[in-house]
């Protein structure tokens, strides 16, 4: 059995800051009632011209620099997103063309609860060794299907991206147990109606089917319902109890939310992880930044264990216990000790050199081939014959 842990990690969030105080000037409501019923302070609006894609390249590149790894070493790249650039193409194929890398690629809509689904993905592929390098991204611009005049959303979402890369290892370590779920009867309660049911004409365009609409009282109960439950199922499913929890890195919905599951799970705030306060809820983005700003600031130490859970759209739930890190085997002892992850970085490094030079190679001889056709159109005009 191969498991697939996690070896980088990135995240990117636009620069426009949109805080409670702009929100009143949009609609009724102020930062107190905003603060109070969700937690949130300010969140990120891409501008336009930033779209899913190009969070998820930046994303997936500083991913990509932590583990030490080029495009080129991807075997797959799995995207969860609600807010694709295009219906068609799939996203993750943008995203793999933009970053260069030379693999499939597809896109999974589980709403927020799409980056769970995404790594537990990622995992059964990495298991049965079919790949042993994939990068799950979840990203998402949300704000274009904001109706900036309903104050029941607007107040809640924000944009982002996250990526990680996850990595065949032989220790058990990455994905340790999981649970996915769906409950479509709860589908009306969050969505976006525009699509093949509900094409853009002007009666639906008129009936804001563009944008979320949300029943927020049953998204809460729903996901009060949910979360600790799901969590305390799959801490279960791996053998482990509560008190093993080093870290609980939830879907940033609503604080509110957050501080309930806890409650009920038993887990002290210190072992939660919460960052809604500056991104609003990203959608299928929330985990991955919440992760990688966790493992940034140190609240995330190599074999530590987590717990990631997430509810949205769908409606769906997710969870998953996750072992971060543990450092592979060595390649050699003593002086030679040089950790593996180095020696691939620097292969990475020379495959990269190679390429280009190879690269630089051919473009040395067209020149030359140009020349070769141009000698034998001479002959062939002189002969009166076509070049070969
Ligand atoms: N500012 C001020 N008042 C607002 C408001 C806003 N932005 N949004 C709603 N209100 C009003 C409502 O109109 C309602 O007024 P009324 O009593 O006169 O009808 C009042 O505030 C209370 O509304 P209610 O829906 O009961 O508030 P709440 O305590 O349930 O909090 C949410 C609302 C949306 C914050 C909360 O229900 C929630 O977080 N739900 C989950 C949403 C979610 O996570 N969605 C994404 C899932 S991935």
């Amino acid at each position: 059995m191969l498991y697939g842990r996690i070896v980088g990690w990135g995240k990117a969030v636009p620069d426009n800051i949109l805080t409670n105080f702009d929100l009143e000037k949009l609609v009724d409501t102020s930062d107190e009632w905003i603060f109070t019923r969700s937690g949130i302070r300010e969140r990120r609006i891409a501008p336009e011209g930033v779209n899913t894609s190009t969070l998820s390249v930046e994303a997936s590149q500083a991913a990509l620099e932590k583990a030490g790894l080029i495009a080129a070493d991807l075997d797959l790249i799995i995207v969860a997103t609600s807010s694709p650039d295009h219906l068609l193409p799939a996203v993750s194929s943008e995203i793999q063309y933009q970053l260069g890398a030379n693999c499939g690629a597809f896109t999974l809509v589980a709403g927020c609860t799409g980056f769970a689904y995404a790594l537990v993905t990622a995992q059964q592929f990495i298991a049965t060794g079919a790949y042993r390098t994939i990068l799950v991204i979840g990203a998402e611009v949300i704000s274009r299907n904001i109706d900036w005049t309903d104050r029941n959303t607007c107040v809640l979402f924000g944009d982002g991206a996250g990526a990680v890369i996850v990595q065949a290892c032989e220790e058990p370590t990455g994905v340790l147990s999981f649970e996915l779920g769906s409950d479509g009867e709860g589908a009306p309660h969050l969505m976006i109606p525009l699509g093949i049911a509900n094409p853009p004409t002007r009666e639906a365009l008129d009936k804001k089917y563009q944008y979320i609409h949300m029943n927020g009282r049953e998204v809460f109960k729903f996901a009060t319902r949910t979360l600790a439950r799901s969590a305390a199922e799959t801490i279960g499913r791996s053998g482990l109890s509560i008190h093993d929890i080093d870290l609980m890195i939830p879907h940033q919905a609503n604080a509110r939310i957050i501080e309930l599951a806890a409650r009920q799970l038993g887990l002290p705030m210190e072992k939660v992880f919460v960052n809604i306060d500056k991104y609003g809820n990203t959608s299928a983005a929330s985990i991955p930044i919440a992760l990688t700003e966790a493992i940034e600031e140190g609240r995330v130490k190599e074999g530590d264990k987590l717990v990631l859970v997430g509810f949205g759209a769908g409606l769906t739930w997710a969870s998953a216990v996750v072992q971060f890190g543990l450092a592979e085997k060595p390649v050699a002892t003593g002086w030679l000790a040089t950790p593996t992850r180095t020696v691939k970085a620097a292969q990475n490094k020379i495959g990269v050199a190679a390429r280009t030079a190879g690269m630089r190679a051919s473009l040395m001889l067209v020149p030359l081939y140009t020349r070769v056709s141009r000698k034998q159109r001479k002959e062939a005009n002189s002969n009166n014959q076509q070049p070969k």
